[in-house]
């Protein structure tokens, strides 16, 4: 069975880039395009097919880059548009995609049209963003909360007015109601479309659009601890008026066209109660988004039965949309800690590797997950996430996955000459990527055997899944592709051995798969710790 070419990106998988901390080339200590450029090769070699870089556009890098204040511009601690050019050409000649980060849901307090916005409540852009008077009592207009903390209304002096913002107050939220704005995303899209980008990841998707009326949102009945911690009172409500709105589902079919015209693809990142939800009708029809990851996977809890619950869910609701399961990114600690704690990170970062790209659907990969990579300590005095200092110590934030890569043991892992804008972990720096590459059973090598491997299994990439029981922390689920011989996958996601009966009247091989550590006599399959087994059934 063979799949329409034009659906390759449920073949693919996604490897993320956070440029601020791949490879700097010019010694100011935060990473470049050039950097990304240069470690093109290794990005190939990897096996991966689309490169998703995070925001890299001239900001004012409050919140790292998803505060734009030029969408049309590269900003100059990360180069100039012709070393954009270049990045892509050179993608492009070894085989990789390039996708890049639109922040269409709001912009950077120094955008012009911010400036413009405020200085008057009757200039031509007075409307580009959610202005609304206080109540009379001088408060905000309504109950609406900041995933960042406090209220998500800020008080604007010169309109004498509050503006709305879903995250630090210098990211004043785009008005999607006013057709215009509408026009200037999809205008700003066509730009890095016309320049040769094969995709594009949307930021914060579910947030384009608020209620006009401005209702209050109710109180959670179910409190929702994915988006955010416990110690965030964002969880408290439920977010019905501020975002997910139905308005969202014809402006996402207006960005389809565009990408659309030029063959390219989308994932939406869809933070919501209820994720799976948004995921599935976002990817439904083959006329809005082509993919879609929540943080469902990013939380955590890493035990076998939450991982099946939310694939399983998914597939319940889903149709004929598509998921990209995540486990790591920019925005949570490192999933060789967060749910390898207290296991070999080694030894876990290649199970949680395998697991992922078991999975159906697309597989994001962070920068550094296929080197194992622990989260770094970042101590208080160097933190630089605002997330993080409003909630520390309760939340540490973000810059713990966020370390510069380690690419050598030497200084600073070679990462920078210079001062690196987060100190890159001593623990990388002896796990770095060249020591890794000498090692053939390290992460890295296994990381290039397993994507290389997957690649060849259509199971995995075409195929149905299904679940087995089976005893926690042993995740066991079965590929199956009609005209296939269906595969069976186990994982232990626990420090200790475990054992596992395969299913009566099925035999099953053990597949010349990656070195995953597990094997089978007589119908039990043993998984040691942080073990796998990927197998034939009869
Ligand atoms: C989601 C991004 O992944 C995160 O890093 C950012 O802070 C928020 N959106 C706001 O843009």
């Amino acid at each position: 069975m063979t799949r329409p070419s034009s659906l390759w990106w449920q073949e693919a998988i996604i490897y993320q880039v956070y440029p601020r901390s791949y490879l700097d080339t010019n010694g100011d200590g935060v990473g470049d395009l050039n950097g990304i450029t240069d470690r093109l090769d290794y990005i190939a070699q990897l096996g991966v097919d689309i490169v998703w870089i995070s925001p890299f556009f001239k900001s004012p890098m409050k919140d790292f880059g998803y505060d734009i204040a030029d969408y049309c511009d590269v900003d100059p601690m990360f180069g100039t548009l012709d070393d954009f050019d270049r990045l892509i050409a050179k993608a492009h000649s070894v085989g990789v995609k390039i996708m890049i980060d639109q922040v269409m849901s709001h912009c950077s307090e120094r955008h012009p049209w911010f400036v413009e916005s405020r200085s008057s409540r009757d200039n031509p852009k007075a409307d580009w963003f959610v202005w609304a008077d206080p109540k009379p009592d001088g408060n905000p207009p309504n109950n609406w909360l900041s995933v960042f903390g406090g209220s998500a209304w800020q008080w604007d002096a010169r309109r004498k007015q509050y503006y709305m913002h879903n995250f630090l107050t210098s990211q004043p939220d785009l008005n999607f109601h006013n057709p215009e704005v509408q026009q200037a995303m999809l205008d700003s899209l066509r730009f890095w479309l016309r320049r040769g980008v094969d995709g594009v990841r949307l930021d914060a998707v579910t947030f384009h659009f608020h209620d006009k009326a401005l209702r209050d949102n109710p109180v959670a009945t179910v409190r929702d601890t994915s988006t955010v911690t416990d110690a965030n009172p964002y969880g408290m409500q439920a977010h019905v008026y501020d975002k997910c709105r139905p308005e969202n589902v014809p402006f996402l079919r207006r960005v389809r066209e565009v990408l659309d015209e030029f063959n390219a693809v989308s994932i939406g990142e869809v933070g919501a109660d209820d994720a799976l939800a948004f995921m599935a009708e976002y990817t439904a029809g083959g006329d809005k988004l082509h993919m879609a990851y929540s943080f469902n996977l990013l939380t955590e809890d890493s035990s076998a039965r939450h991982i099946r619950t939310q694939v399983e869910d998914f597939k319940r609701r889903v149709k004929d949309g598509w998921a990209s399961w995540s486990v790591g990114n920019h925005d949570v600690p490192r999933v060789a800690t967060r749910w390898g704690k207290g296991k070999d990170p080694r030894a876990f970062g290649k199970v949680a590797l395998a697991m992922q790209l078991s999975l159906k659907g697309t597989p994001t990969l962070y920068q550094g997950d296929e080197l194992a990579f622990t989260e770094a300590d970042v101590p208080y005095e160097l933190i630089q996430d605002p997330y993080g200092i409003t909630f520390w110590p309760e939340f540490k934030g973000r810059d713990g996955c966020r370390t510069p890569i380690a690419w050598t043991d030497g200084p600073n892992g070679g990462f920078t000459t210079g001062t690196p804008w987060l100190p890159v972990a001593p623990e990388h720096i002896a796990a770095a990527a060249s020591v890794q590459e000498t090692d053939v059973d390290s992460p890295l090598n296994f990381a290039r055997r397993m994507i290389a491997w997957r690649r060849t299994m259509p199971q995995l990439t075409r195929g149905d899944i299904e679940f087995l029981d089976a005893p926690e922390p042993v995740l066991a689920f079965r590929r199956t592709l009609a005209g296939e011989r269906s595969v069976l996958c186990l994982f232990n996601l626990g420090g200790s051995d475990v054992t596992f009966t395969l299913p009566q009247a099925r035999g099953a091989a053990k597949l010349p798969q990656p070195g995953l550590p597990g094997d089978v006599v007589d119908g039990v399959v043993t998984l040691p710790a942080c073990g796998g087994w990927l197998g034939y059934e009869a």
